[in-house]
Formats: structure tokens, sequence, C-alpha cells
């Protein structure tokens, strides 16, 4: 399924690491679509990924970049628009780790060196990203940013422990970045709130099992997967939704606006 909606258009992939991540997903369907991008994650992430995979069949470049870091990221927002020869059109941030939920511990026992990483990692890695490409003047006109979070930003779910902190912080500094990117540089920012879905950082949330099939259950058209995902991010970097910014996307299969689904009632009528 191909319309060449991004021909001509140029971009940076974060966070793909296999086969199963959204960003995985999301650059076979660009590159289906005729966009061009480089690819890059964090250096340790290259070594245990098949990255190298993705890039051969979607003939792109992989430069290493640790998102927190503001050297890496200068060197890779440089060496992306030298490499695709122009400036760029979109920017997926696909990416989030919480070392307190790796680590085991409750949101009532952090560790709160585990949380600074994983806010700086998961969020506030978002607005460095979005500062190196603004102060590099490094987006076109009409460009559009994109990065992934999830509800429990606006409702609880206790075994997403402070990546909700970190969630509702990026889809903060999303509407906040996307004012004055749209003003001076007329560039949208959105982030997609994505169904769960099963990646790496996906099943590392205890309990994901459940947390997947009740959401499928409580959701009208099912869980949204990884590949729809990456079909909405492709409509999102198109010319067809030029005027939508700083807005949070439920992408979800109706989850977040369902009270009760008759599957679930049925189950507690048992
Ligand atoms: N899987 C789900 O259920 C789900 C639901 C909603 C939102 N999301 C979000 O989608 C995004 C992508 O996650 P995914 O589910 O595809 O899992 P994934 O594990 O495949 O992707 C996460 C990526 O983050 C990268 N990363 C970690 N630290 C980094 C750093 N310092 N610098 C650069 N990259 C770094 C990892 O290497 C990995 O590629 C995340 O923001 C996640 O929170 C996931």
């Amino acid at each position: 399924m191909s319309h060449q909606l991004l021909q001509g258009k140029r971009g940076i992939i974060f966070g793909a690491l296999d086969p199963n991540s959204i960003a995985w997903k999301t650059a076979m369907r660009v590159h289906e679509e005729g966009g061009v991008f480089v690819l890059t994650n964090a250096p340790i992430a290259m070594r245990m990924g098949q990255i190298n995979d993705l890039a051969a069949a979607t003939q792109s470049t992989i430069i290493p970049c640790d998102a927190t870091s503001e050297e890496d990221l200068h060197q890779l927002v440089t060496q992306a628009v030298e490499i695709l020869g122009g400036k760029l059109d979109f920017v997926l941030h696909s990416i989030g780790m919480s070392v307190n939920v790796r680590k085991g511990k409750a949101y009532t026992d952090e560790n709160y060196d585990f949380t600074a990483k994983g806010w700086d990692v998961s969020a506030l890695s978002f607005h460095k990203v979005m500062q190196t490409l603004y102060k590099q003047d490094a987006m076109n006109e009409w460009g559009s940013i994109v990065a992934l979070t999830y509800m429990a930003a606006q409702r609880t779910f206790p075994d997403y422990n402070d990546m909700a902190d970190n969630k509702a912080y990026l889809e903060s500094v999303a509407r906040s970045f996307g004012y004055f990117f749209g003003k001076e540089k007329k560039v949208r920012v959105n982030t997609i709130s994505q169904s769960p879905t099963p990646t790496t950082a996906g099943q590392g949330v205890k309990g994901f099992d459940g947390f997947i099939s009740y959401a499928e259950k409580m959701s009208p058209l099912g869980n949204a997967t990884a590949l729809d995902c990456a079909n909405y991010t492709v409509s999102l970097f198109s010319d067809l939704t030029r005027k939508v910014t700083m807005q949070n996307l439920f992408h979800d299969g109706g989850f977040s606006n369902t009270g009760v689904s008759q599957e679930v009632i049925e189950y507690f009528s048992k």
C-alpha cells in the first residue's frame, strides 16, 4: 500500500531496535511512501539490536546518538542534513526507558537517580531533540515532528510507574515547543498516544499481558498495532495534516473514550 505521500521528504527516525519496534515499522512505511531518512539509536542499542538490517532494507545511513547528549544530537542533525542533501521534513522520537521499571522499583519506592535518568531519556530528550533542530534551523517549513506517548499521562495505570510522569512531561513539551516551532518556523509538533504494543519497551512493563488483553477488550476497534501506528505517523508526516499541531492524538481503537465494553461487563457478570 503506497501512495508516495512522502515523496521528496527527508527526516530522522529515532528508536528502531528490532522488527517489533514502532520506529522500525514506521521506517519501513516511510520508505514505502518515498521518504528518505537517517536512522539513529543509542550506541548501546546498536550493538544489541538489528538496525543494520533495517538500514539495508530502507537504503538508509545509521548515525549513533544518545538522545540525552546535546553533543551527539548536534552531530546527528548536522550529518543528517549533509547526508540527505537538505533540511528535514520529518522527525520521529520513539524513545522510552525507565530505570525504576527495569530494576523492579515500585512507584512508592523510587530511586531518584533512576527517576532522573529515565526522565532524561524518555521526556527531556524530546526537548533536546527539538532545541537542536530549532537552533540549527534544520527543519523545512511545514515539517512535522512526532513523539510517542501513552494514556498513563492522563489516567493512572499503576504498573506504568514513573513512565506515566515522563509521558505527561513529554506531552507538555510537545505543546510548548509546538508553539514556538509553529510560530517561527511553520513546523508542527504532535504526540501519538498509542495502544499497548508488544515491543521490548512495552513488554518491560509489569503485567503487560493482562494490560494488553484488557485494552483489546475495551477498545471498540481493538488495539492499534505497531503497523497501524506507523501508518498514522505517515499521515502526520504528510502534507495532508499541515494544520495539526500541539496535539496529543489518541491512537487506540477508541479505548480512551470507552467507559466500559460489553465484553468487560460479561466478564464480571459471570
Ligand atoms: N509498546 C507500547 O506498549 C507503547 C505504547 C505507547 C507508547 N509507546 C512508546 O513508543 C516509543 C517506542 O517504544 P517501542 O514500544 O517501540 O519499544 P522499543 O523498545 O522498540 O523502542 C524504544 C527505543 O528507545 C531507545 N532508547 C533508549 N534509550 C535511548 C537513548 N538514550 N537515546 C536514544 N534512544 C534510546 C531504545 O534503544 C529503543 O530503540 C516509546 O516512547 C514508548 O514509550 C509504547
